[in-house]
Order: structure tokens, then sequence, then C-alpha cells
């Protein structure tokens, strides 16, 4: 009897907590985050109902089909606090003009923090200053970016190319290309990044434990944004249960693996090193914010530039007069027979850049970025924004609009950055792809380098097609996008020539 009366008693104090919550702190709590769980208008009722997946295969192509509908092409997603942007001025004004007011923020920061610390894809203010201007001034030498050619031009000849060469030589030879992207990036940028080489395209060998450590990392902490509440994987990880206790994990073994190099380049002496890390060892000698600081350049650099390939290389598969203008380009400029030898001579092949900033203008390996407004505040189109709102520039949507890219803007069409065969780039808050303004992609020139070298050595090479024409890919976003499902059953063909041109 004594233990029912306080099992009941229990259950009186709980219903009390909860109506408590539901009446007295959480609507105070939501208006003043600017939420308005109850609003039933169209779009907010679309949303919770999900019925926009009758239409639209992932979120990202309903919200360009209501920007491309509005007239300010600006929504609002009132029960999550959301108002998404596909207006040039209004990327400006967040990105540039107002940029103190648009912070990454808390929210973002929190989901992220486990994995990547103090980094700089994590924070703002003086810590994001202080690693913006060492990184820049690194990223801007001579000798970084030729590392950068070297690296990429190594992973290529020894295990992209032996490994197409391989499947192109088998009866009916097919490939995933975004797997292969995946472990091609994976191996530059820790070789870039770290000087270490995790050898994921050495297919012999299994995927090394920092590789599918670092996976399943990202894969949870981006998971964490789509809980509905934040609570829940906060209160999973107090508890140490499930997704956050593989997440402690796998951020465990990341930690071991980042101080163990740290401390063998620290016992050998760095200062003859060329990877990121050891360049930033001069400057820091807290070894746990190395870590922090070269783990965002490993997520910032790995599944952008795997995105980037895959979709290039289905858009070209699509396209074969593009692939064809690529290669005539390649014969004039570089010679037919002749190999490229730096990164200087690709900055003469302005058809193959026109192509890679026209597949990432489709499909934009970020397909939309968030802020958090630090103060109440009017965007150029007029809309207001309060305090605390996230507030969200969208690259895929602008992709897919008229009044930016004209009318053929659905189409692939390479030429339309170019002027008298010149390329010529846009107005980058237009085509915010790498972001814009003071936190524009610090990758952004190696990134282009390693897509171009990648481009024009396999296509020179191979004749890569898609195994089922008729099969359209599923796009589907995450922290970077992805096709779901992979780019499976792409066929590799040694060139007509039969040997290797390159
Ligand atoms: C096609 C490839 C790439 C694309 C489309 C891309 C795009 C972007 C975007 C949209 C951001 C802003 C993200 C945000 O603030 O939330 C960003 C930031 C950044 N990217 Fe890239 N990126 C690419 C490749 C790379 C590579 C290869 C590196 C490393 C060498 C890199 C390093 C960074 C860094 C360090 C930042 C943070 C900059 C800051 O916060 O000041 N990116 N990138």
């Amino acid at each position: 009897m004594e233990i029912e009366t306080s099992w009941f008693l229990q259950f009186l104090n709980a219903c009390f907590y909860f109506l408590a919550l539901c009446f007295l702190i959480f609507p105070p709590l939501l208006y003043l985050a600017g939420l308005k769980p109850w609003c039933n208008c169209e779009i907010c009722h679309t949303y919770l109902t999900s019925s926009w997946s009758k239409q639209f295969d992932n979120l990202c192509d309903w919200y360009a089909h209501l920007l491309k509908n509005s007239p300010s092409k600006t929504i609002h997603i009132h029960v999550i606090g959301n108002t998404i942007t596909a207006n040039p001025n209004n990327v400006e004004y967040m990105l540039k003009t107002r940029f103190e007011n648009y912070p990454k923020g808390k929210p973002f920061s929190m989901i992220l923090g486990d994995f990547l610390g103090r980094g700089i894809f994590n924070v703002d203010g003086d810590l994001w200053r202080f690693q913006r201007k060492m990184a820049s001034l690194e990223l801007n030498k001579y000798s970084i970016r030729s590392f950068a050619f070297e690296i990429v031009n190594y992973e290529i000849k020894t295990r992209l190319v032996p490994l197409l060469s391989l499947v192109g030589s088998k009866k009916d030879g097919v490939l995933d290309l975004q797997d292969v992207f995946r472990r091609f990036s994976f191996d530059c940028i820790c070789r870039f990044s770290f000087g270490l080489d995790p050898r994921c395209l050495e297919l012999s060998l299994p995927m090394s434990e920092f590789a599918d450590s670092f996976d399943l990392a990202s894969k949870l902490s981006a998971e964490r944004a789509m809980t509905v509440s934040p609570l829940v994987w906060k209160i999973k990880r107090v508890f140490n249960i499930g997704s956050e206790k593989k997440l402690k994990e796998a951020v465990s073994m990341i930690n071991v693996l980042a101080q163990e190099v740290i401390r063998q380049k620290r016992k050998m002496g760095f200062f003859t090193h060329k990877d990121l890390l050891s360049r930033f060892m001069s400057s820091v000698d807290d070894d746990t914010y190395l870590r922090d600081i070269v783990i965002s350049f490993l997520l910032a650099g790995r599944d952008t530039v795997a995105s980037a390939l895959t979709s290039l290389f289905w858009l070209l598969a699509k396209h074969p007069h593009v692939e064809s203008a690529i290669m005539a380009e390649a014969d004039r400029v570089i010679g037919a027979n002749k190999e490229f030898t730096s990164f200087e001579e690709l900055r003469e092949l302005h058809y193959l850049q026109a192509a890679v900033y026209e597949s990432m203008r489709l499909y934009p390996p970020i397909q939309f970025d968030s802020k958090f407004c630090q103060k109440d505040d009017v965007l150029p189109d007029g809309t207001f924004v309060r305090k605390g709102t996230r507030v969200t520039y969208h690259p895929y949507a602008m992709g897919r609009i008229e009044e930016i890219w004209g009318f053929n803007c659905l189409e692939f069409k390479p030429e339309r950055w170019l002027k008298d065969g010149i390329f010529f780039p846009e107005n980058p808050f237009k085509y915010p792809v790498f972001q814009a303004g003071l936190r524009v992609c610090l990758g952004k020139e190696m990134a282009l380098v390693e897509l171009k070298c990648v481009a024009l050595s396999l296509l020179r090479k191979f004749h890569i097609d898609l195994a089922t024409p008729s099969h359209t890919p599923r796009f589907s976003p995450g922290l970077t996008a992805s096709f779901s499902g992979g780019l499976q059953r792409m066929k590799c063909k040694k060139n007509s020539s039969g040997d290797f041109r390159v």
C-alpha cells in the first residue's frame, strides 16, 4: 500500500510538472525563441504533416519550389523558427554587410561540438578570427598549393587510375563512383591536413579505423540536427546510450589517433613537414586545440569534394557534348599526348572551370547553410527577423531561380560562365556555393584544383558511362549532399584509343 501511495504521488507530481511545462513554461520560452508550434499556415501545415513528400523527392526540392514562387524569394517555416532566403541581396547582407549579426550561433556549435571542438568550422568571434587569419596565411602560400597538387596527382596516378583500369578491363565492370570519390578525397585531405595516409582507396586494405570513426562521428553529429528537439540527444548523451554512446566512442578513437600523430610529429620535429598540422604547430602549443583545428579541415574538405565530383561525373555522363568540349580544350591547350604538369596550367582550361562551376550551381555540395540572428533586424527585401531566428540561405534553390540564372536555369550549360571563351566568375552572393563574404570557404582554390585534376585525368583515360541511363539517382541532403544509394553502376572503359593518353 505504501508503495502504491508513493507511486500515485509520483504520478501526480509528474502530471503537475507536465501541465506546468505545457501551460506556463513552454509558451513563453517558445515565444521568446520566435517559435510558433501552433502555426497552421499552409507552409507550416505541409511541413508538419510531411505532405510535401507526395510531390517532391526531398525537402530541398520543396523549399526550392516555394522560394521560386515567393515574390521576395524568402519564406518562413514558423513552427521551427526558420527564415529561408534565396535572395542574393539578403545573402550579401547576412554574410557581409551585417556579418556580426549572423554568426553560426550556439545551436549549431552544440550539435557539432563534441566532434569538432573549437575548430574553425564550429566557432565564432575571436576563436574564429585567430584560426581564420592563421589558416589564410598558410593557404595562400605557393608551397602549400603545390603540396596539394602533388598529393592529388599522386592519389590519381597510383590509386584512382589503377582502380578504374582494373574495373574497365573486366567485362561489364561497374563501380559506385560516389564511394570511390569519398575514399579518394579522404586520402587527399588526410595527407594534406595531418600528413597521414589512411589508404582508403587501396581496396585490398580494410577501411582504416580512423576513416570509419570519422564517418560515424560526422553521420551521428548530423543526425543530432534531425531530432525533434535537442533535448532528445542531450538526454541520450547524459545517460550515454544509443547513438550518443556510439558518437562518444567514435570521437574517442579519433582523439587517440590525432594525439598520437601530434606526439610523433613533436618527437620527430615538425619544421620540415609540409602538411597543415605541422605548419600550425609552430603557432599553437595546446594539443587539443591543434586536434580541433585540423579535424575541421578534414570535415570541410572531404565530403564536399566527393559530392562535387559525383554530380559532375553524373552530369557529364548525361551531357556527352560537354565531355567532348572539355577534352577538345585540353588537347588544344595542353597538347593531345601531353600531361599537365602544374596547377597554373589548369587555369588556362576555361571550359573545364566553367563545367565544374556549372555542375555545383545545380548540385551544390552544401545545399543550404544557416546562421542565427543576434539582434532584431530587417533584411534588404523588407523581411523582419526576430533575435534568435535561424536564417538560412539556400544555394540549391538559388541555382534553380529564373530571376537569377535566366529562363534556362535548369539546364546544364557551362557556356553561361564564358565570355569569348574566357571564364568569368559570377557575383558570389548569387552563387554562394563556397559561402561568400567574410567566411568564404578557405579551401576553394584547393578544391577547384582537385576537381579539375580528377575530371581531366579520368576523362582523358576512360569513357565513364551510366550503366542504367534511365535511372536518376536521388539527391539526398545531409551535412553535405550525396546521392542516396551512391552513384551505382558507372561503367568504365579505357578510351577508344586503347592506351592512356595522359
Ligand atoms: C567543392 C568543395 C568545397 C565546397 C563546395 C566548400 C564549401 C564551403 C562552404 C559552403 C563553407 C561555409 C560553411 C559554413 O560556414 O557552415 C565552407 C567553409 C570552409 N571550407 Fe570549404 N568547401 C569545399 C572544399 C574545401 C576544402 C578542400 C577545404 C580544405 C582544404 C575547405 C575548407 C573550408 C574551411 C576551413 C571552411 C571554414 C571557413 C570559416 O569558417 O572561416 N573547403 N566551405
